[in-house]
């Protein structure tokens, strides 16, 4: 790994902040001025790096390399197993010439995830310890969990789910907004095995019934409503609907738990389907405190979670127990140098990866007071972040680039109005961070003295792939830096080729970590095609990837039919199938643009049906379609009328173009001469009205 230590590399070190303020960083002086952004380094203060968990990086990243079996067993030794695995410590073959693609991390000894998040933690004195500090939409509207007291509360809705029939390996699905019964049913899931696929509360009824019908569950668990800022979403209504859908597809699901939620919807305006929907408020209450943990063994599925690929089809990507367990807990603890002492506050929601393993699961383990936040981030108005964050001195912010970016638009004076003396750590996710977001976080939230953790991975990699860890090393605002211990990344060319050194190309990575997804859920087969085909050898991640000379990583987003709005991912497949559901569309092609604040926009070419005409009335209503069938996230930001698509001979659509077009590069279009028909192309420009 190459480290940029050498002082010919350091140069001038003044930051930009959002408002033009030039601010001096801690940073070695040298040069005349930034070559460009990849010279730029940001160091951690003295006092800063003196305190890190990690102060010296490289000898442990060697270690981890050089003997993976040990420096996970090592690490895996500090959580409880029932019966701890044997010789070998993890199994994994990557090369599909080789067979199956299997990774297997501490098979054949049985732990209990909830069991080490909650109970290990209690047993080491923690009981007292706020886990949990919920904050609701309204200021002002908070409440409380410590560990013992979320524990009884796992344990009540753990014994009620057994009751109800629900055992070892049945699915259940969450549809639920950030309240902390969220986590509870996670957890209560885990402690009895029962395998959770949480579904994000903004996913529209459509979305909702396909992955019902794909898992199965045997009971769904949600919410009557939500407000989000000045909204109600009833989220009831949609589950009803869902099950209805489920249901003509042949999955009956027996139970519906729907927790009260009265500052947004009173029980008696709820609709109910006696029989199969059930207060939560009304029997979980009623069981028992303690429950026993049923043991699991590590390859036991822990997981799913849907998300987007380059086909209309969601994918669910399975994660066991050990290994995720141990991942998420590792990189918790090392990317966020967490202290006992640490007030954490992650503003992703558990319907997401993110508040998977980094709300949920890796927090809890490491016994960390979470801030699980239940409202809109900006409001009732752009302040409330920084509200939040001195209300409870939160310590370790990890929040989105989309984010930072809307809240940098509506000025500093939102921010510099609050104190946010309490913050040490910033962390960033989702997608690239551009550097003036980075900088403006870094300067203006963080008054220069936070380092800023971008850390880069996906829902299949479970935690952290490639990310800083502050204090070990300077940082360069826009690259996610350097990869986690254990994790070996390659970057490769068209042909599959490892290209060394400063390089670009398509991100993968050569080896196995122990939180790496092990599947999708009922498809080894397309698992094996998506990630491993592509380049022998290896797990293609479908993203972009430059390294610098000083060996750091630039991520440069997607190079598949996915995009990537708001820190959503939404594959273009999906759209365009909820477009073409409409039926006055007879075609739709879907891109990608940059967007000022969510990174990239949705534009949509849509070709209509003979002898319907454009009009806005029929813009919107193809909107509605696409938030009907995905959720208000995923609506399009643009529609394109196109009398016809480029397409080549074969039929292909030659996105390539239609993007250049989308982004108005048009002296960019490149060769056009290969289309069936050319002169769609000046069609589609005449029809454009910029
Ligand atoms: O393109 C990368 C981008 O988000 C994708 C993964 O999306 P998802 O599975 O929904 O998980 C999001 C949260 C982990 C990646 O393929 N991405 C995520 N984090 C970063 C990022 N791109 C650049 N920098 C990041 N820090």
């Amino acid at each position: 790994q190459t480290m940029a230590t050498s002082s010919s590399d350091r140069r001038l070190h003044h930051v930009e902040s959002g408002s033009g303020r030039m601010q001096r960083l801690n940073a070695v002086v040298l040069g005349e001025s930034i070559a460009s952004e990849e010279d730029e380094l940001v160091f951690p203060s003295e006092g800063f790096s003196e305190q890190a968990l990690v102060s010296s990086h490289v000898q442990m990243y060697k270690r981890s390399i050089e003997d993976p079996a040990g420096f996970w067993s090592e690490i895996a030794s500090e959580f409880y197993w029932k019966t701890k695995w044997g010789e070998e410590v993890f199994t994994e073959n990557l090369d599909v010439r080789k067979g199956k693609i299997t990774i297997e991390w501490f098979k054949g000894a049985t732990t209990n995830v909830c069991y080490n998040a909650l109970d290990r933690n209690i047993e080491a004195g923690n009981g007292g310890k706020i886990a949990i500090q919920w904050e609701g939409n309204e200021p002002g509207h908070d409440a409380q969990l410590t560990y013992s007291e979320l524990l009884e509360k796992v344990c009540q809705l753990s014994n009620y789910l057994k009751d109800i029939g629900i055992r070892k390996g049945d699915a259940v699905v969450i549809y639920m907004p950030m309240l902390m019964e969220l986590p509870i049913a996670m957890l209560a899931c885990a402690r009895i095995g029962a395998v959770h696929s949480v579904v994000f509360a903004g996913f529209s009824t459509e979305s909702l019934a396909q992955r019902i019908v794909d898992c199965k569950p045997k009971a769904v668990i949600t919410c009557n409503a939500v407000r989000r800022g000045t909204k109600v979403i009833q989220l009831k209504d949609i589950v009803d609907y869902a099950l209805v859908e489920s249901a003509k597809n042949g999955v009956l699901v027996g139970a519906c738990l729907t927790y009260e939620n009265p500052s947004a919807m009173k029980r008696e305006e709820t609709k109910w389907q006696d029989g199969r929907d059930i207060w939560w408020q009304d029997v979980v209450p009623k069981y028992s405190t303690t429950c026993e943990v049923e043991w699991m063994d590590a390859e036991d599925p822990l997981f799913l979670l849907y998300t987007s690929g380059s086909t209309g089809k969601p994918k669910g990507v399975l994660h066991t127990i050990g290994g995720y367990m141990i991942y998420t807990a590792t990189t918790f603890k090392y990317a966020f140098d967490y202290k006992s002492s640490d007030i954490y506050w992650c503003t992703a929601d558990c319907g997401w990866i993110t508040g998977h393993s980094y709300v949920t699961y890796g927090p809890l383990l490491n016994g960390a007071t979470v801030v699980v936040f239940e409202g809109a981030p900006t409001y009732p108005d752009y302040g409330r972040c920084w509200d939040i964050v001195d209300k409870f001195k939160v310590t370790i912010l990890y929040t989105a680039p989309t984010l930072v970016r809307s809240l940098m638009r509506s000025g500093d004076e939102y921010v510099t109005r609050y104190s946010r003396k309490s913050l040490r750590i910033l962390g960033s996710v989702g997608e690239p961070i551009n550097p003036s977001a980075w900088r403006w976080l870094f300067n203006v939230v963080g008054d220069s003295r936070c380092p800023i953790s971008d850390t880069w991975w996906q829902t299949e990699t479970g935690g952290f792939l490639i990310t800083p860890l502050p204090g070990a090393w300077p940082q360069k605002p826009g690259s996610a830096t350097f990869p986690f211990f254990g994790v070996q990344p390659a970057i490769v060319d068209e042909k599959g080729n490892e290209l060394e050194g400063e390089c670009s190309g398509y991100l993968c990575i050569k080896n196995s970590w122990p939180g790496a997804f092990r599947t999708l859920y009922g498809d080894h087969e397309r698992y094996e095609t998506t990630y491993f085909k592509p380049f022998t050898g290896y797990y293609f991640s479908g993203d972009g990837c430059r390294r610098d000379k000083d060996g750091y990583y630039w991520l440069t987003g997607r190079v598949d039919d996915v995009m990537n709005v708001s820190g959503h991912r939404i594959g273009t497949a999906e759209v365009e199938s909820a477009l073409v559901s409409h039926p006055q569309c007879a075609e739709a092609a879907v891109v990608g643009v940059e967007h000022e604040v969510k990174g990239q926009g949705i534009y949509a070419f849509v070709t209509l049906v003979d002898g319907v005409s454009y009009s806005q009335e029929l813009r919107k209503s193809l909107v509605l379609a696409v938030r009907h069938q995905i959720g208000a996230f995923a609506a399009p930001d643009r529609i394109h009328w196109a009398p016809g698509l480029p397409k080549t001979r074969s039929g292909k659509i030659m996105r390539r173009i239609l993007r250049k077009i989308a982004s108005r590069q048009l002296d960019e279009l490149g060769d056009t001469s290969t289309l069936a028909d050319p002169s769609v192309v000046d069609q589609l420009i005449a029809l454009s009205d910029f």
